[in-house]
Protein backbone atom coordinates (compact mmCIF):
# COMPACT_ATOMS: atom_id res chain seq x y z
CA UNK A 1 0.00 0.00 0.00
CA UNK A 2 2.64 2.53 1.34
CA UNK A 3 4.37 1.39 -2.39
CA UNK A 4 1.87 2.79 -4.33
CA UNK A 5 0.97 5.95 -2.25
CA UNK A 6 5.34 6.75 -2.83
CA UNK A 7 4.68 5.91 -6.05
CA UNK A 8 2.43 8.15 -6.46
CA UNK A 9 3.82 10.71 -5.30
CA UNK A 10 7.03 10.70 -7.04
CA UNK A 11 5.27 10.68 -10.55
CA UNK A 12 2.74 12.80 -9.85
CA UNK A 13 3.82 15.68 -11.50
CA UNK A 14 5.08 13.43 -14.32
CA UNK A 15 1.16 11.47 -14.70
CA UNK A 16 -1.62 13.09 -15.36
CA UNK A 17 -3.46 10.99 -12.89
CA UNK A 18 -2.57 7.85 -10.98
CA UNK A 19 -5.08 4.84 -11.38
CA UNK A 20 -6.80 3.33 -9.47
CA UNK A 21 -6.58 -0.53 -10.72
CA UNK A 22 -9.42 -0.88 -12.79
CA UNK A 23 -11.32 2.22 -12.42
CA UNK A 24 -13.07 2.76 -15.70
CA UNK A 25 -11.70 5.95 -17.46
CA UNK A 26 -8.29 6.27 -15.02
CA UNK A 27 -10.26 8.13 -12.24
CA UNK A 28 -7.61 10.01 -10.55
CA UNK A 29 -6.97 8.06 -7.07
CA UNK A 30 -8.08 10.12 -4.32
CA UNK A 31 -5.32 9.28 -1.96
CA UNK A 32 -6.37 11.11 1.01
CA UNK A 33 -3.79 10.20 3.02
CA UNK A 34 -6.23 8.39 5.62
CA UNK A 35 -5.50 5.34 7.40
CA UNK A 36 -7.51 2.71 9.51
CA UNK A 37 -5.86 3.09 12.66
CA UNK A 38 -5.24 6.99 12.78
CA UNK A 39 -8.52 7.71 11.39
CA UNK A 40 -11.10 4.85 10.62
CA UNK A 41 -10.86 2.67 13.79
CA UNK A 42 -11.88 5.60 16.11
CA UNK A 43 -15.16 5.98 14.28
CA UNK A 44 -16.13 1.72 13.78
CA UNK A 45 -14.94 1.69 17.69
CA UNK A 46 -17.40 4.47 18.53
CA UNK A 47 -20.61 4.11 15.67
CA UNK A 48 -19.89 -0.05 14.68
CA UNK A 49 -18.35 -1.93 17.20
CA UNK A 50 -21.25 -2.37 19.80
CA UNK A 51 -22.92 -4.44 17.33
CA UNK A 52 -20.00 -5.50 15.09
CA UNK A 53 -17.87 -7.65 17.75
CA UNK A 54 -18.01 -11.27 18.31
CA UNK A 55 -21.38 -12.63 20.14
CA UNK A 56 -22.80 -9.42 19.13
CA UNK A 57 -26.13 -8.59 17.10
CA UNK A 58 -24.58 -8.25 13.59
CA UNK A 59 -22.98 -10.80 11.69
CA UNK A 60 -19.02 -9.76 11.71
CA UNK A 61 -16.91 -8.80 13.62
CA UNK A 62 -15.03 -5.27 13.36
CA UNK A 63 -12.80 -5.28 15.94
CA UNK A 64 -10.31 -6.54 13.11
CA UNK A 65 -8.60 -4.54 10.69
CA UNK A 66 -8.47 -7.58 8.03
CA UNK A 67 -12.15 -7.78 8.27
CA UNK A 68 -13.19 -4.64 7.62
CA UNK A 69 -10.71 -4.33 5.24
CA UNK A 70 -11.84 -7.40 3.33
CA UNK A 71 -15.80 -5.65 4.17
CA UNK A 72 -14.94 -2.33 2.80
CA UNK A 73 -17.13 -1.90 -0.49
CA UNK A 74 -19.95 -3.12 1.85
CA UNK A 75 -19.02 -0.89 4.92
CA UNK A 76 -18.64 2.46 2.22
CA UNK A 77 -22.34 1.38 0.43
CA UNK A 78 -23.58 0.94 3.87
CA UNK A 79 -22.65 4.36 5.16
CA UNK A 80 -23.45 6.24 2.18
CA UNK A 81 -26.65 4.83 1.86
CA UNK A 82 -27.36 5.26 5.81
CA UNK A 83 -28.55 1.94 6.46
CA UNK A 84 -25.49 1.52 9.00
CA UNK A 85 -25.20 2.23 11.51
CA UNK A 86 -28.89 1.29 11.77
CA UNK A 87 -30.64 5.12 13.00
CA UNK A 88 -34.06 5.94 11.36
CA UNK A 89 -34.17 9.78 11.84
CA UNK A 90 -33.28 11.98 9.51
CA UNK A 91 -30.93 14.49 10.77
CA UNK A 92 -31.93 17.93 10.53
CA UNK A 93 -35.75 17.50 12.47
CA UNK A 94 -34.44 17.19 16.05
CA UNK A 95 -31.41 16.50 18.49
CA UNK A 96 -31.69 13.53 20.16
CA UNK A 97 -30.30 11.41 23.44
CA UNK A 98 -27.28 9.07 22.29
CA UNK A 99 -27.59 9.82 18.77
CA UNK A 100 -25.40 6.76 17.17
CA UNK A 101 -26.07 8.21 13.26
CA UNK A 102 -22.84 9.51 11.49
CA UNK A 103 -22.23 12.81 10.60
CA UNK A 104 -22.19 13.56 6.63
CA UNK A 105 -18.60 14.55 7.57
CA UNK A 106 -17.71 11.18 9.18
CA UNK A 107 -19.34 9.22 5.78
CA UNK A 108 -17.16 11.10 3.78
CA UNK A 109 -13.87 10.23 5.38
CA UNK A 110 -14.75 6.41 5.32
CA UNK A 111 -15.71 6.69 1.97
CA UNK A 112 -12.62 8.58 0.72
CA UNK A 113 -10.52 6.17 2.90
CA UNK A 114 -12.36 3.26 1.19
CA UNK A 115 -11.66 4.95 -2.42
CA UNK A 116 -7.50 4.70 -1.56
CA UNK A 117 -7.88 0.63 -0.71
CA UNK A 118 -8.26 1.33 2.52
CA UNK A 119 -4.80 1.18 4.29
CA UNK A 120 -4.15 0.11 7.81
CA UNK A 121 -1.46 2.67 8.31
CA UNK A 122 0.48 1.97 11.34
CA UNK A 123 -0.70 0.32 14.49
CA UNK A 124 0.99 2.85 16.59
CA UNK A 125 -1.21 5.71 15.59
CA UNK A 126 -4.06 3.90 17.28
CA UNK A 127 -6.20 6.50 19.04
CA UNK A 128 -7.22 5.49 22.58
CA UNK A 129 -10.47 4.16 21.82
CA UNK A 130 -13.74 6.79 22.12
CA UNK A 131 -15.91 5.39 24.32
CA UNK A 132 -19.23 4.50 22.54
CA UNK A 133 -22.58 6.42 22.20
CA UNK A 134 -23.85 3.61 21.84
CA UNK A 135 -23.53 1.59 25.50
CA UNK A 136 -25.20 -1.67 23.55
CA UNK A 137 -26.91 -3.70 25.50
CA UNK A 138 -25.59 -4.71 28.73
CA UNK A 139 -24.99 -1.16 30.05
CA UNK A 140 -27.31 0.06 32.00
CA UNK A 141 -28.47 4.06 31.71
CA UNK A 142 -30.66 3.31 34.62
CA UNK A 143 -29.70 5.88 37.93
CA UNK A 144 -31.49 2.44 40.32
CA UNK A 145 -32.81 -0.65 40.16
CA UNK A 146 -35.60 -1.26 41.75
CA UNK A 147 -37.45 -4.13 40.53
CA UNK A 148 -35.57 -6.91 38.07
CA UNK A 149 -38.26 -9.02 35.91
CA UNK A 150 -37.24 -11.77 33.59
CA UNK A 151 -39.42 -13.76 31.18
CA UNK A 152 -41.27 -16.47 32.82
CA UNK A 153 -39.66 -19.08 30.92
CA UNK A 154 -36.40 -19.53 28.87
CA UNK A 155 -37.90 -19.54 25.25
CA UNK A 156 -36.15 -20.64 22.06
CA UNK A 157 -37.83 -19.16 18.87
CA UNK A 158 -40.10 -21.64 17.06
CA UNK A 159 -39.90 -19.68 13.88
CA UNK A 160 -37.50 -18.77 11.40
CA UNK A 161 -36.13 -16.16 10.77
CA UNK A 162 -38.75 -14.19 12.73
CA UNK A 163 -40.31 -14.73 15.46
CA UNK A 164 -42.89 -12.31 17.40
CA UNK A 165 -43.65 -13.47 20.87
CA UNK A 166 -45.59 -11.74 23.77
CA UNK A 167 -44.85 -12.90 27.15
CA UNK A 168 -47.58 -11.52 30.23
CA UNK A 169 -45.55 -10.63 33.33
CA UNK A 170 -47.30 -10.26 36.56
CA UNK A 171 -46.80 -6.80 37.99
CA UNK A 172 -45.98 -7.84 41.67
CA UNK A 173 -47.07 -4.03 43.24
CA UNK A 174 -50.47 -3.94 45.56
CA UNK A 175 -50.89 -0.76 44.83
CA UNK A 176 -50.72 2.14 41.66
CA UNK A 177 -46.38 2.78 41.30
CA UNK A 178 -45.02 4.89 38.69
CA UNK A 179 -42.01 3.36 36.63
CA UNK A 180 -39.59 6.35 36.16
CA UNK A 181 -37.19 4.73 34.27
CA UNK A 182 -36.16 1.03 32.14
CA UNK A 183 -33.21 -0.56 31.01
CA UNK A 184 -33.85 -3.74 28.48
CA UNK A 185 -31.37 -6.63 28.78
CA UNK A 186 -31.60 -9.15 26.25
CA UNK A 187 -30.73 -12.45 27.51
CA UNK A 188 -29.05 -13.71 24.07
CA UNK A 189 -28.44 -10.33 22.06
CA UNK A 190 -27.15 -12.65 19.34
CA UNK A 191 -31.27 -13.66 18.31
CA UNK A 192 -33.21 -10.44 20.33
CA UNK A 193 -34.07 -7.82 17.57
CA UNK A 194 -35.93 -5.76 18.97
CA UNK A 195 -38.20 -5.65 22.34
CA UNK A 196 -41.30 -3.53 23.59
CA UNK A 197 -42.56 -3.08 27.23
CA UNK A 198 -46.27 -2.81 27.54
CA UNK A 199 -48.63 -2.38 30.51
CA UNK A 200 -51.90 -3.43 29.98
CA UNK A 201 -54.58 -2.50 33.29
CA UNK A 202 -57.34 -4.75 34.03
CA UNK A 203 -59.84 -4.37 31.49
CA UNK A 204 -56.84 -5.68 29.01
CA UNK A 205 -55.47 -8.61 30.60
CA UNK A 206 -58.12 -10.65 30.06
CA UNK A 207 -57.93 -10.06 26.48
CA UNK A 208 -53.78 -11.24 26.77
CA UNK A 209 -54.40 -14.04 28.74
CA UNK A 210 -56.73 -15.51 26.17
CA UNK A 211 -54.20 -14.90 23.64
CA UNK A 212 -52.14 -16.48 25.40
CA UNK A 213 -54.25 -19.92 26.57
CA UNK A 214 -54.84 -19.93 22.57
CA UNK A 215 -51.62 -20.50 21.70
CA UNK A 216 -49.16 -23.66 23.03
CA UNK A 217 -46.19 -22.73 24.44
CA UNK A 218 -45.28 -20.43 26.38
CA UNK A 219 -45.95 -16.77 25.20
CA UNK A 220 -48.18 -16.09 22.44
CA UNK A 221 -47.71 -14.91 18.49
CA UNK A 222 -48.29 -11.02 18.52
CA UNK A 223 -47.21 -8.83 16.13
CA UNK A 224 -46.31 -5.15 16.60
CA UNK A 225 -47.81 -5.24 19.71
CA UNK A 226 -49.47 -7.14 22.55
CA UNK A 227 -52.46 -7.68 20.08
CA UNK A 228 -54.61 -6.42 22.83
CA UNK A 229 -57.62 -3.37 21.93
CA UNK A 230 -55.69 0.14 23.44
CA UNK A 231 -58.98 2.20 24.03
CA UNK A 232 -57.74 5.70 22.72
CA UNK A 233 -58.33 7.59 25.63
CA UNK A 234 -55.08 5.36 27.37
CA UNK A 235 -57.23 2.96 29.11
CA UNK A 236 -56.57 -0.65 28.25
CA UNK A 237 -52.73 -0.45 28.20
CA UNK A 238 -49.77 1.77 27.30
CA UNK A 239 -46.66 1.23 25.71
CA UNK A 240 -43.94 1.59 28.36
CA UNK A 241 -40.61 1.24 26.41
CA UNK A 242 -38.47 -0.73 24.28
CA UNK A 243 -35.04 -1.50 23.25
CA UNK A 244 -33.37 -1.81 20.05
CA UNK A 245 -29.96 -2.48 19.37
CA UNK A 246 -28.37 0.67 20.39
CA UNK A 247 -31.16 1.68 22.98
CA UNK A 248 -29.01 2.31 26.60
CA UNK A 249 -32.60 2.41 28.43
CA UNK A 250 -32.64 4.82 31.34
CA UNK A 251 -34.27 6.86 33.50
CA UNK A 252 -37.00 9.31 32.63
CA UNK A 253 -36.81 12.89 32.93
CA UNK A 254 -36.70 13.76 36.43
CA UNK A 255 -39.61 13.79 38.61
CA UNK A 256 -41.81 12.07 35.89
CA UNK A 257 -42.70 8.34 35.73
CA UNK A 258 -46.03 6.66 34.06
CA UNK A 259 -48.30 5.20 36.36
CA UNK A 260 -49.13 1.18 36.00
CA UNK A 261 -52.39 0.45 38.19
CA UNK A 262 -53.11 -2.14 40.86
CA UNK A 263 -53.90 -5.04 38.88
CA UNK A 264 -51.87 -4.34 35.54
CA UNK A 265 -50.17 -6.82 34.08
CA UNK A 266 -46.95 -6.04 31.71
CA UNK A 267 -46.48 -7.53 28.27
CA UNK A 268 -43.16 -7.95 26.58
CA UNK A 269 -42.84 -8.26 22.98
CA UNK A 270 -39.72 -9.92 22.07
CA UNK A 271 -38.30 -10.01 18.15
CA UNK A 272 -36.37 -12.70 17.86
CA UNK A 273 -34.01 -13.08 14.53
CA UNK A 274 -32.22 -16.72 14.02
CA UNK A 275 -31.10 -15.74 10.12
CA UNK A 276 -27.58 -16.36 11.86
CA UNK A 277 -28.34 -19.68 13.18
CA UNK A 278 -26.47 -20.33 15.90
CA UNK A 279 -25.90 -23.05 18.56
CA UNK A 280 -27.46 -21.72 21.41
CA UNK A 281 -31.04 -19.79 20.38
CA UNK A 282 -32.47 -19.95 24.03
CA UNK A 283 -33.20 -16.42 25.57
CA UNK A 284 -34.97 -15.83 28.87
CA UNK A 285 -34.27 -11.21 28.77
CA UNK A 286 -34.95 -8.93 31.82
CA UNK A 287 -36.46 -5.77 32.48
CA UNK A 288 -35.00 -3.68 35.03
CA UNK A 289 -37.33 -0.46 36.05
CA UNK A 290 -36.88 2.20 38.26
CA UNK A 291 -40.18 2.71 40.34
CA UNK A 292 -41.36 5.53 42.63
CA UNK A 293 -44.68 5.25 44.57
CA UNK A 294 -45.02 8.42 43.65
CA UNK A 295 -43.78 11.71 41.18
CA UNK A 296 -44.21 15.02 40.77
CA UNK A 297 -45.48 14.81 37.36
CA UNK A 298 -47.04 12.20 35.75
CA UNK A 299 -45.59 11.56 32.72
CA UNK A 300 -48.09 9.38 29.49
CA UNK A 301 -46.89 7.22 26.66
CA UNK A 302 -49.82 8.60 24.81
CA UNK A 303 -50.53 6.57 21.30
CA UNK A 304 -51.34 9.05 18.66
CA UNK A 305 -53.69 8.49 15.72
CA UNK A 306 -56.58 8.75 13.45
CA UNK A 307 -59.16 7.11 15.58
CA UNK A 308 -60.71 6.53 12.40
CA UNK A 309 -58.16 4.03 11.09
CA UNK A 310 -58.19 2.17 13.78
CA UNK A 311 -61.47 1.16 12.38
CA UNK A 312 -60.65 0.36 8.78
CA UNK A 313 -60.68 4.05 7.47
CA UNK A 314 -56.84 3.71 6.90
CA UNK A 315 -57.30 1.75 3.14
CA UNK A 316 -54.25 1.76 0.86
CA UNK A 317 -54.63 0.46 -2.39
CA UNK A 318 -53.62 -2.93 -3.96
CA UNK A 319 -50.69 -1.77 -6.47
CA UNK A 320 -50.48 1.36 -5.26
CA UNK A 321 -47.11 2.35 -5.05
CA UNK A 322 -47.02 5.88 -2.73
CA UNK A 323 -49.63 5.63 -0.25
CA UNK A 324 -50.01 8.19 2.12
CA UNK A 325 -52.72 8.92 5.05
CA UNK A 326 -52.34 12.13 7.55
CA UNK A 327 -54.05 13.30 10.46
CA UNK A 328 -53.59 16.35 13.08
CA UNK A 329 -55.05 17.18 16.31
CA UNK A 330 -54.66 19.31 19.16
CA UNK A 331 -54.05 17.06 21.77
CA UNK A 332 -54.36 20.10 24.30
CA UNK A 333 -58.37 19.44 23.73
CA UNK A 334 -58.06 16.45 25.33
CA UNK A 335 -56.63 17.77 28.59
CA UNK A 336 -58.70 21.14 29.20
CA UNK A 337 -56.36 22.99 27.08
CA UNK A 338 -52.88 22.98 29.49
CA UNK A 339 -49.80 22.58 28.01
CA UNK A 340 -48.18 19.69 27.06
CA UNK A 341 -44.23 18.76 26.87
CA UNK A 342 -43.07 16.00 24.50
CA UNK A 343 -39.57 14.32 25.83
CA UNK A 344 -39.54 11.25 23.30
CA UNK A 345 -41.43 10.68 19.45
CA UNK A 346 -41.50 7.24 17.87
CA UNK A 347 -43.37 6.01 14.93
CA UNK A 348 -44.55 2.56 13.67
CA UNK A 349 -45.52 0.77 10.89
CA UNK A 350 -45.35 -2.68 9.22
CA UNK A 351 -43.54 -4.11 6.60
CA UNK A 352 -45.15 -1.76 3.71
CA UNK A 353 -44.09 1.37 5.16
CA UNK A 354 -41.96 3.47 3.45
CA UNK A 355 -41.51 7.07 5.31
CA UNK A 356 -43.40 8.30 7.97
CA UNK A 357 -43.08 11.77 9.86
CA UNK A 358 -44.30 13.32 13.51
CA UNK A 359 -44.49 17.04 14.46
CA UNK A 360 -46.70 19.31 16.04
CA UNK A 361 -48.07 22.40 13.63
CA UNK A 362 -48.48 25.88 15.17
CA UNK A 363 -51.13 27.91 14.38
CA UNK A 364 -49.25 30.40 12.50
CA UNK A 365 -48.51 26.99 10.45
CA UNK A 366 -44.71 27.04 11.32
CA UNK A 367 -43.92 23.26 12.08
CA UNK A 368 -41.67 21.78 14.87
CA UNK A 369 -40.46 18.27 13.54
CA UNK A 370 -39.83 15.67 16.35
CA UNK A 371 -39.03 12.87 14.23
CA UNK A 372 -38.62 12.54 10.20
CA UNK A 373 -38.04 8.50 8.86
CA UNK A 374 -37.33 9.25 5.42
CA UNK A 375 -36.20 5.27 5.21
CA UNK A 376 -38.54 3.42 6.87
CA UNK A 377 -37.27 -0.46 8.18
CA UNK A 378 -39.54 -2.23 10.52
CA UNK A 379 -36.18 -4.15 12.11
CA UNK A 380 -34.52 -0.84 13.67
CA UNK A 381 -37.29 0.92 15.70
CA UNK A 382 -36.80 2.71 18.60
CA UNK A 383 -37.89 5.58 20.59
CA UNK A 384 -36.16 8.93 19.92
CA UNK A 385 -35.63 10.92 23.21
CA UNK A 386 -35.33 14.67 22.26
CA UNK A 387 -32.68 16.25 24.01
CA UNK A 388 -34.92 19.22 24.56
CA UNK A 389 -38.31 18.56 25.25
CA UNK A 390 -41.01 20.36 22.92
CA UNK A 391 -43.92 22.38 24.42
CA UNK A 392 -47.38 22.20 22.83
CA UNK A 393 -49.57 25.08 23.88
CA UNK A 394 -53.75 25.17 22.96
CA UNK A 395 -53.63 25.39 19.18
CA UNK A 396 -50.66 23.16 18.63
CA UNK A 397 -51.57 20.02 16.82
CA UNK A 398 -49.60 17.20 16.84
CA UNK A 399 -48.95 15.94 13.28
CA UNK A 400 -48.21 12.15 11.67
CA UNK A 401 -48.27 11.35 8.33
CA UNK A 402 -47.13 7.71 6.75
CA UNK A 403 -46.09 6.79 3.45
CA UNK A 404 -46.26 2.98 2.55
CA UNK A 405 -45.21 0.86 -1.00
CA UNK A 406 -47.84 -1.63 -1.83
CA UNK A 407 -46.77 -2.01 -5.55
CA UNK A 408 -45.77 -5.64 -6.63
CA UNK A 409 -41.78 -5.28 -6.21
CA UNK A 410 -42.62 -4.31 -2.42
CA UNK A 411 -44.50 -7.61 -1.50
CA UNK A 412 -43.12 -9.88 0.74
CA UNK A 413 -41.75 -13.19 -0.63
CA UNK A 414 -43.61 -16.01 1.08
CA UNK A 415 -41.94 -19.72 0.17
CA UNK A 416 -39.40 -18.31 -2.59
CA UNK A 417 -42.44 -16.56 -4.34
CA UNK A 418 -43.66 -12.99 -4.04
CA UNK A 419 -46.96 -12.22 -3.31
CA UNK A 420 -49.62 -10.68 -5.05
CA UNK A 421 -50.55 -6.82 -3.83
CA UNK A 422 -53.47 -7.05 -2.01
CA UNK A 423 -55.67 -4.55 -0.46
CA UNK A 424 -54.43 -2.88 2.85
CA UNK A 425 -56.02 -1.74 5.97
CA UNK A 426 -55.64 -1.34 9.39
CA UNK A 427 -54.95 -4.38 11.70
CA UNK A 428 -52.32 -6.40 13.96
CA UNK A 429 -51.39 -8.80 11.48
CA UNK A 430 -48.26 -9.28 9.46
CA UNK A 431 -49.95 -8.19 6.41
CA UNK A 432 -51.97 -5.37 7.90
CA UNK A 433 -50.43 -2.02 8.10
CA UNK A 434 -50.36 0.71 11.32
CA UNK A 435 -49.76 4.25 11.26
CA UNK A 436 -48.97 4.97 15.17
CA UNK A 437 -47.05 7.68 16.43
CA UNK A 438 -46.47 7.40 20.58
CA UNK A 439 -45.20 10.11 22.41
CA UNK A 440 -43.74 10.41 25.97
CA UNK A 441 -45.50 13.73 27.54
CA UNK A 442 -46.21 15.30 30.66
CA UNK A 443 -48.73 17.97 31.05
CA UNK A 444 -47.55 21.39 32.23
CA UNK A 445 -50.10 24.54 33.78
C1 LIG B 1 -27.08 -1.19 16.39
C2 LIG B 1 -26.34 -2.28 15.83
C3 LIG B 1 -25.43 -1.98 14.66
C4 LIG B 1 -24.56 -0.93 14.54
C5 LIG B 1 -24.25 0.17 15.56
C6 LIG B 1 -23.95 -1.09 13.25
N1 LIG B 1 -24.44 -2.19 12.62
FE1 LIG B 1 -23.92 -2.86 10.76
N2 LIG B 1 -25.25 -4.38 10.92
C7 LIG B 1 -26.02 -4.66 12.03
C8 LIG B 1 -26.81 -5.85 11.77
C9 LIG B 1 -27.75 -6.51 12.75
C10 LIG B 1 -26.49 -6.26 10.48
C11 LIG B 1 -27.08 -7.47 9.73
C12 LIG B 1 -28.06 -7.07 8.71
C13 LIG B 1 -29.29 -6.48 9.30
O1 LIG B 1 -29.88 -7.05 10.22
O2 LIG B 1 -29.70 -5.40 8.82
C14 LIG B 1 -25.52 -5.32 9.96
C15 LIG B 1 -24.97 -5.39 8.69
C16 LIG B 1 -23.97 -4.58 8.23
C17 LIG B 1 -23.34 -4.71 6.93
C18 LIG B 1 -23.70 -5.72 5.86
C19 LIG B 1 -24.45 -5.11 4.74
C20 LIG B 1 -25.71 -4.45 5.18
O3 LIG B 1 -25.82 -3.23 4.96
O4 LIG B 1 -26.59 -5.11 5.76
C21 LIG B 1 -22.38 -3.74 6.86
C22 LIG B 1 -21.45 -3.46 5.70
C23 LIG B 1 -22.41 -3.01 8.12
N3 LIG B 1 -23.37 -3.54 8.91
C24 LIG B 1 -21.59 -1.95 8.41
C25 LIG B 1 -21.69 -1.20 9.58
C26 LIG B 1 -20.83 -0.07 9.88
C27 LIG B 1 -19.71 0.43 8.98
C28 LIG B 1 -21.23 0.41 11.09
C29 LIG B 1 -20.69 1.62 11.82
C30 LIG B 1 -20.43 2.81 11.06
C31 LIG B 1 -22.33 -0.40 11.55
N4 LIG B 1 -22.57 -1.38 10.62
C32 LIG B 1 -23.00 -0.22 12.75
C33 LIG B 1 -26.04 -3.94 13.20
C34 LIG B 1 -25.33 -2.77 13.44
Amino acid sequence: MKFRVLYCAAFALALAACGNEGAPGGDPSPISGLTYYKDIKPLVDQKCVSCHREGGIAPFSFTDYAVVHKLRGAIKSAVENRTMPPWLAADGCNDYVGDISLSQAQIEKISAWVDDDAPAGDAADAAEPIPSDDTGSKTSGLSRVDMALTLPVKYTPKKSPDDYRCFIIDWPRKEDAFISGYHIVPDNDAIVHHVLLFAVDETAVAQAQALDDADPGPGYTCFGGPGVKFEAAGSGGQLLGGWAPGSPGGDFPAGTGIRVKAGSKLIVQMHYNTLELRDDIADQSTIELKIDDSVDKEAIAQFFTNPYWVRGGMPIRAGEKDASHAFEWDLTTLVGGRTINVYTANLHMHRLGTSARLAVTHPNGQKTCLLDIPRWDFDWQRSYALKKPVTMKPGDKLSIRCNWDNSAANQPVIDGKRAEPRKVNWGEGTADEMCLGSVLLTYGD
